[in-house]
This record gives C-alpha cells, structure tokens and sequence, in this order.
C-alpha cells in the first residue's frame, strides 16, 4: 500500500485551483492507498493571520475537504497543528537545508515580490515544513498542482541528504502525484496567471450560482479572433483550460472550433462555462453546508485523525532520533 499525503493551507475558502489541481482525486485514491490528508495550520502562519479567524479558517478547509469527498474512515484527516512532530522535523531537517537554495525557491522570490513588508523565517523555510509534513509519514506519492514541482523537488533533495549523510535508507523520495493525469495549473479569470485565494480571480466551492454567473460573465477575454485559426490568445486559452475540467469534451470542442472559424460568441461561451460549474460545485456546496454546523461530528473526524496521524509520526520521529544519535540516558 503507498503512502499519500497532501495539504492545504487554512488561508480561505477553496476555489477550483484547488480541487483540479490537487483533491479532484483524493476520493479515488483513498479506495488503495494509505492517504493523509492534513490543513496547513502553522503554513498559514506566514501572512500573520488574526487569532479570532484562525480557528474558523481551518473549519472551513475541513468541512470543504470533507464536502469534496475525503472519507474518514477510509483516510486520515487531521490538523497540522494537532501534530507537533511534524514540527520536531522540521527543526531537524533544517539543519542540513541551506540558505542558498532557500532564497532561490522561486514561492520565496514571489512573496518578496508580494509581501516585502513581512519577509519572515517562515517564508524561507517553507519548503522545508513541507518536507517535513510528506516526510513524517514516509510518504511516496503528493498529490498537488503544478506549481508545488519545486517544493517536491527540494523535499527530495532533502530525504536524499539525511540519507546521505547518516549513511541510510530511511526517507522514500516522494513525487508530486495525480492519479496517472499530468500535475496543471488552473488560471484565473482575469486573464492571466493562476488561480489564488486572494487574487480576487477564483471561483470558490462556496460561491453560489449568482456569485458564480455574476465572476464568470466578468472574466477577461479579448476582442475575438480576426483570422481564421488564430493563435489563442491567453484570456481565452485560460477560459479554455478551466473549461477543459468542468465542461464535456463537446462542448470544449464546439467553442475552440467556434474560435478558429471566428464565429465564437463570448457571452454564450461563458454562460455555459458558468453553467457546468454550477451542475459541479452545487453538489459540493450543499455538503459543505449540511457539515459545517455539524460540530460533533467535526470534532470526532479531527481527534480519530489526530490519533491515527500520531501513530505514523511518533514512529518517524523515533527512529529519525535513533539515526541523528540521540540516546536516552
Ligand atoms: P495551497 O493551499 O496553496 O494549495 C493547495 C493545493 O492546491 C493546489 N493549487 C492549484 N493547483 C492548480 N491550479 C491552481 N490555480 C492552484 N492553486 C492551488 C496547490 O498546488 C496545492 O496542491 N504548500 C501547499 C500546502 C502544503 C502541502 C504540504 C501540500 C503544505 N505542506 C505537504 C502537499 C504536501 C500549498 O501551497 O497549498
């Protein structure tokens, strides 16, 4: 049985990013492997959130999942926070990460880029609690979207240098995992770049079908094709991927062949778009509302998953102390 573990941060509601990008096959996989699937609570920490809305930002990430498809009784699901070994290894495996390569991770430059004003420890050693979070279960499969390939490949390289240095074979070298599809990207809806919980450029699981007509009617295009089998321009090549995951290969058929024979008509192409994400996401929001009040429930799924996440970390942790030297006197 392989083992999967996957995260998100508890940073706002999940949009179509997330679900294509990482869980659209968490309910597949959870059928063979051993998943864990957790909420990157101490990750959030990175943007200083306010204490009164953290807690309501992990309800909303653990009820979505839920509402996605993760069964509890199947896989685990639990707090990153509710499992502090996760944090132990982080401290022991920043001790052979390097500076260097930190500062190159290209999420690090882009949040300088974004947030200069809050440049944190945090932020450069990102990767290396991502590491740790596949590390402690010895996880060999990581379901993510594209843009986590780098963070993979330094999660690599750091199992690889324990390895190497304590002369072991302890750490798998885990790689970013889609069911067999490719890792993608979904873009936004304003024309460029990928989709974001803060961008203002998503559509969120939670949106309803107003929201949802209201964010796809407004999304960027350009002033349409002029010759015949133009090259596509972005906006419209975004438009087209996000088609390409929620409409039928028909109807992603019927636009593109509109396109290149320049009789494609925006305000159709996107009240269809708007439609198939409605027929998808509605199912997903009624769960996500029937769970949230559910408290008890809520609770159960978080300690069985805090107990049985505890089992696989406690024994990483033991053996990685074994390994470094650590002796009990
Ligand atoms: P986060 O919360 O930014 O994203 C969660 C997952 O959603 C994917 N994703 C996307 N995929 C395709 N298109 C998009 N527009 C898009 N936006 C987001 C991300 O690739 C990710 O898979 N660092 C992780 C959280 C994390 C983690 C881990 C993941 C922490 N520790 C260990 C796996 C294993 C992240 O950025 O989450």
């Amino acid at each position: 049985m392989t083992t999967v573990v996957s995260g998100i941060r508890s940073t706002g509601n999940l949009h179509l990013g997330n679900y294509f990008g990482a869980m659209k096959n968490f309910k597949k996989m959870q059928e063979k492997n051993n998943c864990y699937f957790f909420i990157a609570d101490y990750h959030s920490l990175t943007t200083h959130p306010n204490p009164k809305d953290l807690h309501s930002n992990v309800k909303q990430v653990l009820v979505e999942y839920l509402a996605s498809g993760i069964d509890p009784e199947k896989s685990t699901i639990y707090l990153q926070s509710d499992l502090p070994e996760t944090a132990e290894l982080y401290l022991l495996l920043n001790m052979n990460a390097y500076i260097g390569e930190l500062e190159r991770t290209a999420s690090f430059k882009d949040k300088i880029r974004k947030q200069s004003d809050n440049v944190n420890a945090g932020l450069l050693t990102y990767p290396v609690l991502m590491a740790a979070d596949i590390l402690i279960h010895n996880a060999l499969q990581v379901p993510v979207g594209k843009d986590q390939e780098q963070h993979l490949e330094m999660c690599r390289k750091f199992a690889k240098r324990f390895n190497r240095m304590y002369n072991v074979n302890y750490f798998k070298e885990p790689y970013p995992y889609n069911f067999g599809e490719k890792l993608i990207k979904i873009p936004g809806l304003d024309g460029t770049g990928k989709m974001g919980k803060s961008e203002g450029n998503g559509v969120f699981l939670m949106d309803d079908a107003k929201i949802i007509k209201k964010k796809v009617m407004r999304a960027v295009t350009d002033s349409g094709p002029k010759r015949k089998n133009q090259e596509v321009s972005e906006p419209i090549k975004n438009l087209f991927t996000i088609m390409e995951v929620v409409s039928e290969k028909e109807t992603l058929m019927f636009f593109k062949e509109k396109y290149a024979n320049c009789e494609i008509r925006y305000g159709d192409m996107k009240k269809q778009m708007a439609e198939d994400i409605i027929k998808f996401t509605t199912p997903i929001r009624e769960k996500i509302l029937e769970l949230y009040h559910n408290e008890a429930y809520l609770r159960k799924v978080v300690k069985n998953g805090q107990e049985k996440a505890k089992i696989s970390a406690q024994k990483t942790i033991k053996e990685v102390r074994e390994i470094i030297g650590f002796k009990k006197f």
